[in-house]
């Protein structure tokens, strides 16, 4: 089929390599130029692994290209993706305006049937919103349906390859077939796809990403609970999860949730609540304690120091909100620095991937290490936020020897407890003994 596939970012680069990989002849199209020209001259923009390889492959069998040229894009499609930003308004409700916009612009170019595809996160109600904008700009024939992605950063490539389940929400038939025969080759293990009415397909979308943050933050708010009545709550997370209707996945708890998605799906479905006069107090509770949980490293610091963080070093492993990513958007490690800062204290960061992203954003504030173990030269303590597979096993006896006392905190519960009271740590982690 032929696909274009609109706004290059981390959905729609990973969207359009990956169906050029099942044969589809895929166009996809920026506003940013100099992106555009990197990608054309063979330069990813982001870091997500396995993605690369796809993207050389079908760059080389001239399935997927790049363009600014949005009528060049669309001109021969069958079916067009819109996968741009929907960042948080002013007031916390999806801002729309790239997708109408976007939206607009198709309907003054198209002359024959398309199906137009919202794989952005967008509230209850867009397909329609973007239906009327076709409606009032043309009279040629288009489907809009809305199809989610449930891409998680770092896996992304085998999400889309091998999803759980597709979501399309249409209830046009020739969308229904189309898109149906688009994602055949992805399901043929037999997973499914739901086929549903639009509204409830971008419910789907949000009610997914604010049950999984309302997951964490339950184990979050247990594991501080452990942590008070003296109980492990690796011992809990593995007592429940083994029980099917609770499932063994994303029940670890951390320094808070992060990333690009649920911090601002979370806000956005409380808003739309609102909006429709309704009152979703579990998500209020749910930004409530996530914000509480991202001072949990900080708080413990200042009651193991007494208050007294000024001039004192920290060595810091892990920026990126999450492992096997380069993105920094809402990552716990950054509300951490900004607190050691403002108390006065100093940073030394290191992350495989990420120290670029922080550079931009902070600059000297902090010093960066090129390794893990230059990070904690003269460090009073070592501080986890990251769980990078790299920080999971490392030379104890060489951090003993940098390090200037034997003290780890660390918001990702990385190391087994009895292991660090054997080597003599003081260790402090989340919902567990210290
Ligand atoms: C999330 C969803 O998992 C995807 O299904 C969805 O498509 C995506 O948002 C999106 O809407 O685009 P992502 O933000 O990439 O994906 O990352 P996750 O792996 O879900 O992690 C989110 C946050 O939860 C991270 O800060 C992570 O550290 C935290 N987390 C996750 C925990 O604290 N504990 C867990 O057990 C799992």
């Amino acid at each position: 089929m032929k696909i274009a596939v609109i706004g290059t970012g981390y959905v729609g680069l990973v969207t359009g390599t990956c169906l050029a990989e099942t044969g589809n002849n895929v166009i996809c199209v920026d506003i940013i130029e100099e992106k555009v020209n990197k990608m054309k001259a063979g330069q990813l923009p982001i870091y997500e692994p396995g993605l690369d390889v796809l993207f050389h492959r079908n760059i080389a069998q001239n399935r997927l290209s790049f363009t600014t040229n949005l009528a060049d894009a669309i001109k021969d499609a069958e079916i067009i993706f819109m996968a741009l930003p929907t960042p948080p308004g002013g007031d916390g409700a999806a801002d729309l305006s790239y997708i109408l916009g976007a939206a607009k612009d198709i309907s003054k170019l198209i002359t024959d049937y398309k199906v137009i595809v919202n794989k952005s996160t967008v509230p209850v109600g867009t397909a329609d919103k973007v239906a009327a904008v076709f409606a009032e700009n043309t009279s040629v024939e288009v489907d809009v349906v809305s199809n989610p992605e449930f891409l998680r950063e770092g896996v992304a490539v085998d999400d889309f390859m091998k999803p759980d389940r597709v979501v399309i929400g249409t209830r046009s038939e020739r969308a229904r077939k189309l898109m149906g025969e688009l994602y055949a080759p992805y399901v043929r293990q037999g997973n499914p796809i739901y086929y549903m009415d639009e509204r409830s397909s971008e419910l789907t979308k949000y009610a997914a990403n604010s049950f999984l943050a309302t997951k964490i933050t339950f184990m979050n708010e247990i594991a501080n609970l452990c942590e008070i009545v003296g109980a492990d709550v690796d011992a809990v997370r593995k007592g429940i999860g083994s029980d099917d209707r609770i499932g063994k996945r994303f029940l670890f708890p951390g320094i808070g949730y992060g990333g690009s998605c649920f911090p601002k799906d979370v806000q956005a479905l409380e808003k739309a609540a609102v909006e429709h006069n309704y009152d979703f107090k579990i998500l209020k509770a749910v930004m409530d304690v996530n914000e509480k949980q991202k001072t949990i490293l900080f708080d413990k610091l200042q009651a193991y120091y007494k208050g007294d963080l000024k001039g004192k070093k920290f060595a810091l492993w892990g920026l990126a909100f999450k492992p096997e990513t380069d993105d920094i958007r809402e990552a716990p490690a950054l509300y951490i620095i900004n607190e050691l800062l403002n108390a006065g204290a100093e940073v030394v960061a290191f992350d495989p991937e990420a120290m670029g992203n922080v550079k931009v954003l902070l600059g000297d504030k902090i010093k960066y290490a090129s390794t893990q173990y230059e990070a904690l030269e003269g460090a009073d303590a070592l501080l986890i936020a990251t769980e990078w597979s790299l920080f999971r096993n490392p030379d104890f006896e060489k951090m003993e020897s940098i390090l200037k006392n034997k003290v780890i905190f660390d918001g990702r519960n990385l190391f087994d407890l009895q292991k660090m009271i054997d080597l003599g740590y003081y260790y402090n982690s989340i919902g567990r003994k210290i």
